[in-house]
């Protein structure tokens, strides 16, 4: 194995680097990182840049093609987002959003969309996807782009997170995740709250957030391990503050916990205008990928000739600007000419049928009363609220950045700002319902807005009492209804936070309808956690179908569900409390935003203080029910060493990832149709590992007959059973007893058991 030159431990242990001759790129071997299959990679890109000249490395590095004397060219490489498809282009898909993917708690789901996404990166000849979107976590759920992401969980949300890399460099791009680190809200993101940008290196603004080393891995550079362990070639940094620096200029996040810690071979570039005009500050402390108005190249020149900026370090970042190019094997030539976004090359496939199949498994069916769903035939149906339906002026209106919602006229099925897919076509919920009317004789009546009140005159519909003249109101239609279905969206995105986690006009909407239909069926579609409570007791609210933005096949996922084409199997990936005062966690207004929270969010506060909430996180029904049986624990007494033993690798210490346990379960479909279970593991750790009550280490989803039953494994890693200790600054196992729970949410255990680790030097 090769050791990769890493800048950061030059800088750790304060050594002047010395300027290699470009025969000794390579051969520096501090602190080294076992380089692994990024070994060839790297041999490459240090050939390749030892034949550049310094102006040419200078031009790479901000994002310029070259062509060495050798005659090898390197052509800038081009960035897009985003998980949600490729933005801004035609003839590209919508897909859902990664908090909707994240839904399904199915992990080729995490991988085949991200697939999906990545050939049409490859097709329409773009290198960089700034994807997948780790973070914000969700440390708030008033954060604007809460949605945009794999939500609070940081075991889920690494599992997504790594999966979504792999799926992106397995169709040749590079994966550059965001955002690095602690960038949890849009106030006070900037110094100037109508832009985005330039950021000043000094002043209150942006923000600062501020974090003690425990909850900074176990929460949120948790997640970053994942990706980097599976290909990750770019690390895109924050436009905040993180301990009063800015994050692309922040020596420890970027080279000792990122490149150093965790191993991170490829490039750290800065989210728009998230740069300072602080050039030796960025180039020093880890950022590798600049806005030339910045790094020119007589500005870098100075810094080079007096030694501010080191020949090691130039090649360093010049090497790691074109690494994950070979990683991801893109100098083989065969990836298509870079398109225009308007180019007529449809890079689409058959990407809707899975689009419209991970919509559907998205949802979560939070309430069914007396099996209100799946619909059967149904004679009268009303339709409610604006996001059933179109919007006046077509799906692609600019949801930018700044101040969308909080919530959308019309069917929502995508974010905003970064998180704003490109719509072919969207299907709203209102066409496959007229269509599914005209297949059952269905009469359907409809009022699409949140708001409505009844204008003068009358229209004629069927009554109940045989009349046909009824004035429209929510009340005549709902009262003349043997099923109402209500839809409720919330929207937020990039620029700006939430204001709200219920709506005013859409909560009295839903009471309305329900105060006169005794089948009210609410169907919400949210970036973030939507409360519940204003209508969710009422006996007449029979059924909820819960989830995120779903892309261009919208209303086909959720039809599929409501009328039981697919069984639902989406869970939550956040618990839904009762009230917004029962959240420890607000947006700051300060300069200094402190986590003092520590790791506690979502259920791991709201275990730790008895708060009972709506909905748990992991909960969602089915239309089938399902038995659990069988916890079988392979090891109950294992014997493992208390530090890691592995090297140092691209992932961290290599055997972090090493399993040290395995818990399996029989899960068995006892109802009547077919349909999936997702068994979840809850542990506890012994009280020396100061962890909260218990914590999510494993999930499945199983697909399962009626009568069928499977026994499901949970493989615990090393990594999953490891805290981390701030005095000795490493992941270590605690020895003592772990509890074991398993079941079908964080507040729903079927099954318990323990195992008893015993550790050693
Ligand atoms: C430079 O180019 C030559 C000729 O193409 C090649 O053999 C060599 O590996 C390249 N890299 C270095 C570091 O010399
Ligand atoms: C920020 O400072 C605190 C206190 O000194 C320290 O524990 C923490 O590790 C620092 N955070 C980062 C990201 O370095
Ligand atoms: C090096 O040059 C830069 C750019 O001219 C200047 O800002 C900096 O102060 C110089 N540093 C030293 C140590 O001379
Ligand atoms: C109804 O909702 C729309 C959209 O939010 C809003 O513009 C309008 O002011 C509301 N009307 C009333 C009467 O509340
Ligand atoms: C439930 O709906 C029926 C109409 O089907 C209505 O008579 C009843 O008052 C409603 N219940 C409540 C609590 O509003
Ligand atoms: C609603 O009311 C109708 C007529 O009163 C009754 O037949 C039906 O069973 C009720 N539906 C539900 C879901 O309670
Ligand atoms: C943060 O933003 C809020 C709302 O825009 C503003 O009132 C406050 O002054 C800002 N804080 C700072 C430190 O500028
Ligand atoms: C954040 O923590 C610092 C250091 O403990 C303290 O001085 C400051 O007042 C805190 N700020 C807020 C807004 O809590
Ligand atoms: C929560 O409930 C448990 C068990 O009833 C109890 O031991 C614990 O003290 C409670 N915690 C809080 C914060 O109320
Ligand atoms: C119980 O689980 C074990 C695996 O741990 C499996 O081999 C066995 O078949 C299961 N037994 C039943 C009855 O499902
Ligand atoms: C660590 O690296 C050394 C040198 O490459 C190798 O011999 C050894 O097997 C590695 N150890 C582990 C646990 O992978
Ligand atoms: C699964 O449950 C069903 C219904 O309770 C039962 O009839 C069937 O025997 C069970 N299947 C197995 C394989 O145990």
């Amino acid at each position: 194995m090769r050791d990769l030159t890493l800048f950061a431990a030059t800088a750790l242990l304060g050594l002047a680097a010395a300027s290699p001759s470009s025969s000794t790129l390579g051969l520096l071997n501090y602190n080294g990182v076992a380089l692994g299959d990024w070994e060839s990679a790297y041999d490459k890109a240090s050939a390749f840049v030892g034949n550049l000249t310094t102006e040419q490395k200078l031009a790479l590095i901000t994002g310029s093609s070259v062509t060495s004397a050798t005659n090898e060219s390197f052509s800038a490489l081009v960035f897009a987002d985003g998980d949600m498809g490729l933005q801004d282009f035609n003839y590209v898909s919508a897909f859902s959003l990664a908090s909707a993917i994240a839904m399904t708690w199915d992990q080729d789901a995490y991988y085949e969309q991200a697939k999906a996404v990545g050939i049409e990166f490859y097709k329409k000849g773009i290198q960089v996807l700034n994807a997948p979107t780790s973070q914000p976590i969700g440390r708030t759920p008033w954060g604007g782009r809460f949605g945009e992401t794999f939500g609070p969980d940081p075991y889920l949300n690494g599992l997504a997170t790594g999966l979504a890399v792999k799926g992106y460099v397995d169709t040749g791009v590079i994966s550059g995740a965001k955002h690095f680190l602690l960038y949890e809200q849009e106030t006070n993101r900037t110094n100037d709250p109508s832009s985005i940008g330039p950021n000043p290196a000094s002043g209150p603004l942006p923000y600062s957030s501020n974090t003690d080393d425990k909850t900074l891995h176990e929460t949120y550079l948790w997640p970053f391990y994942d990706a980097v362990k599976n290909g990750l070639g770019a690390v895109m940094c924050a436009m905040t503050k993180v301990n009063n620096t800015l994050a692309c200029q922040n020596s420890d996040l970027l080279l000792k916990h990122l490149k150093t810690e965790l191993g991170f071979p490829g490039l750290v570039y800065p989210d728009t205008k998230a740069q300072s005009t602080e050039t030796a500050e960025t180039v020093n402390n880890g950022e590798d990928y600049g806005d030339s108005t910045y790094w020119s190249t007589s500005v870098m020149k100075a810094l080079l000739a007096n030694g501010t900026l080191s020949e090691a370090r130039l090649n360093d970042m010049t090497i790691r600007n074109v690494i994950g190019y070979y990683y991801s094997n893109l100098d083989n030539g065969l990836q298509p000419a870079e398109q225009g976004d308007g180019a007529f090359v449809d890079v689409r496939g058959n990407h809707s049928k899975l689009i419209r199949k991970y919509g559907a498994q998205s949802m979560a069916l939070l309430k069914n009363k007396n099996n209100a769903l799946p619909l059967k035939t149904v004679r009268r149906m009303s339709i409610f609220g604006a996001h059933a339906g179109a919007t006046v002026a077509g799906p692609n209106q600019d949801l930018s950045i700044d101040g969308s919602g909080p919530t959308y006229q019309g069917h929502l099925a995508t974010g905003s700002g970064s998180g704003l897919a490109s719509f072919p076509y969207l299907v709203t919920p209102l066409v496959p319902l007229t269509v599914k009317a005209t297949e059952d004789g269905t009469i359907l009546n409809w009022i699409l807005k949140d708001n409505y009140t009844s204008t003068a005159g009358s229209s004629l519909i069927p009554s109940v009492s045989g009349s046909t003249a009824v004035s429209p109101s929510y009340e005549t239609y709902a009262g003349n209804s043997d099923v109402c279905l209500v839809f409720l969206n919330a929207l937020s995105g990039e620029g700006e936070d939430r204001t709200e986690l219920y709506n005013a006009d859409q909560d009295k909407m839903v009471n309305t309808v329900a105060d006169n239909c005794n089948n009210t069926i609410v169907v919400i579609n949210t970036v973030g956690p939507r409360l519940l409570d204003q209508w969710i007791e009422h006996e007449n609210v029979t059924a909820v179908l819960y989830g995120s933005l779903l892309g261009q096949e919208s209303g086909n996922s959720i039809v599929d569900v409501l009328y039981g084409d697919v069984n639902p199997s989406g869970r939550l990936i956040y618990s839904i409390p009762k009230n917004e005062s029962d959240y420890n966690v607000g947006l700051c207004y300060t300069s200094q935003c402190n986590f003092t929270e520590g790791v506690y969010l979502d259920y791991r506060y709201f275990d730790a203080h008895n708060i009972t909430t709506r909905y748990p996180f992991g909960h969602g029904l089915s239309y089938t029910s399902f038995s659990y049986s069988n916890l079988t624990i392979l090891k109950e007494t294992p014997r493992i060493p208390a530090s890691p033993t592995g090297n140092l690798t691209v992932g961290g210490y290599s055997d972090l990832w090493d399993t040290v346990n395995s818990i399996s379960v029989t899960i068995n479909n006892t109802g009547s149709l077919s349909g999936a279970e997702i068994p979840q593991l809850y542990l506890s750790f012994p009280s020396s590992a100061d962890q909260p009550l218990r914590q999510l280490r494993g999930f499945e989803r199983v697909d399962l007959a009626t009568g069928e039953q499977k026994t499901v494994t949970f493989n615990l890693r090393r990594r999953d059973i490891s805290y981390w200790n701030v005095v000795e600054q490493q992941w270590l196992v605690a020895a003592g007893e772990y509890k074991v729970y398993v079941g079908a949410s964080s507040r729903d255990f079927k099954l318990h058991g323990s195992f008893m680790v015993r550790t050693h030097v």
